[in-house]
């Protein structure tokens, strides 16, 4: 079906951290108009495509998004108003010519996406679909399983002040029937974390950037111990019920010679060695960023250590980035991708990279950042191309959004939660 772009319009809006980011509203000449807001990393990747910010020091930091609004409003808009387009691949290769650099850096990626999503919005409007059913084509398959979520349970690195080196402990419900079980145990799960939060550390809830708990752990073994414990004080079974994923994030403490782990200072093979120990000792069925994005001559090995049982999942490592990704398949670095839509720009290229990972066996966690906004569109992307989703805690509007929209798809289309890789 062709769409023909009458207007697109952008403003500023605030995300979860209080931060400007991009909505950009799409108008096709049938009438129909759909808006969507791009999110903002904070533990990026070297690779991502360029966030452009206004870098007015005297306006919020200088992380203002004015100029990328104009670019949407004036240059984007000029460019693309009045034309029609076949379908979505059209709209975001125009947006690339148009913006003509590798990274994106001249009109924003911020502004790219928002406008990409809200062309996908608007078309998916047009046609009367659903945006999962949308986005499902735009990768020639259609939904029919809702994903497993793996949902922040405690957080260190950047999202909590770096006091503890590791970023993410996630709980993946694995026996979990259903969304709404899922979320129930999730809940368990949650509160017995914050008891044991109080009663270990007496600290009342501090929540880091996508609402995980962050008490001062001492070390990085406490992180996942604590999490056991309190999937166990939740009266569920670790390993059985309930199982951990972490995100290392380890480029963050890769000081370009050795992983500074906690109090240990350690070389690739050891890092790779504590890891895998991890896997052994703990009921983790998912290592992100276990190698730092660039250390492309240890991650073979640890997608060879940790075998088919747990997922070697690529995140700063591969940026959503088709390059990146076959480099990785090539070289049998990774069974897994994190996707992430605005590490590379637009709708069309994530398509192709999902596809890349998919082709190759791959299983894809499609993520939120940890600068969110009330859009809900992830949810939808999540039931198209994922096997698994990662937007956070339960406790911030901006990550129950996307949870509410997964509740209400599934009550709408009962499909069935994904299991997981190795899950009975
Ligand atoms: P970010 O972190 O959104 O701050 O980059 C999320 C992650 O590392 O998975
Ligand atoms: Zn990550």
């Amino acid at each position: 079906m062709t769409n023909t772009v009458l207007a697109l319009d952008a403003m500023e809006i605030l995300d979860s951290r209080g931060r400007p980011t991009v909505r950009a509203t799409c108008t096709l000449a049938g009438g129909i108009s759909a808006s969507a807001s791009a999110p903002s990393g904070a533990s990026t990747g070297s690779a991502e495509a360029l966030e452009l910010r206004d870098g007015d020091a005297t306006r919020y930091g200088g992380l203002g998004c004015r100029t990328a609004v104009s670019h949407v409003r004036r240059d984007i808009h000029d460019a693309l108003a009045g034309r029609t387009f076949a379908g979505q691949a059209e709209v975001d290769a125009a947006l690339c010519a148009l913006d003509g650099t590798h990274n994106k850096s001249r009109l924003g990626a911020n502004a790219i996406l928002a406008v990409s999503l809200a062309f996908a919005r608007a078309a998916a409007q047009a046609e009367r679909r659903p945006l999962y059913a949308y986005f499902a084509g735009l990768i020639g398959r259609s939904a029919h399983t809702l994903p497993r979520p793996t949902i922040n349970l405690f957080s260190g690195g950047k999202h909590a002040g770096v006091r503890a080196s590791m970023q993410d402990i996630l709980i993946v419900p694995a026996a979990a029937r259903s969304m709404d079980e899922a979320l129930a145990v999730t809940y368990g799960v949650y509160q017995a974390a914050a008891a044991l939060v109080l009663r270990k550390y007496e600290m009342r809830l501090l929540r880091a950037d996508e609402g995980g708990l962050a008490p001062p752990f001492t070390t990085p073994e406490a992180i996942l111990s604590d999490a056991v414990e309190a999937i166990d004080a939740a009266g569920y079974t670790p390993g059985r019920d309930v199982m951990l994923a972490i995100d290392v994030a380890s480029s963050h403490f890769f000081d370009g010679a050795r992983y500074q782990l906690g109090a240990a200072s350690l070389n690739s093979a050891e890092m790779i060695e504590r890891l895998v120990r991890w896997s052994e000792s703990y009921p983790i069925v998912s290592i992100e960023d276990g190698l730092h994005e660039d250390d492309w001559s240890a991650w073979p090995e640890l997608r060879r250590r940790l075998g088919d049982r747990v997922l070697t999942l690529g995140d700063d490592f591969l940026c959503t980035n088709p390059v990146r990704i076959v480099r990785a398949i090539e070289t049998g670095a990774c069974n897994a991708l994190l996707l992430k839509v605005n590490q590379i720009g637009t709708i069309s290229e994530a398509a192709q990279a999902c596809m890349l990972a998919r082709d190759a066996g791959w299983r894809v966690t499609v993520s939120a950042r940890s600068g969110e906004t009330e859009d809900d569109w992830l949810a939808d992307l999540a039931v198209a191309w994922g096997d698994q989703i990662k937007v956070g805690s339960i406790t911030q509007s901006d990550r129950l959004a996307k949870y509410n929209r997964l509740l209400a798809i599934e009550q709408e289309m009962h499909l069935p939660l994904m299991r997981w890789p190795n899950a009975a």
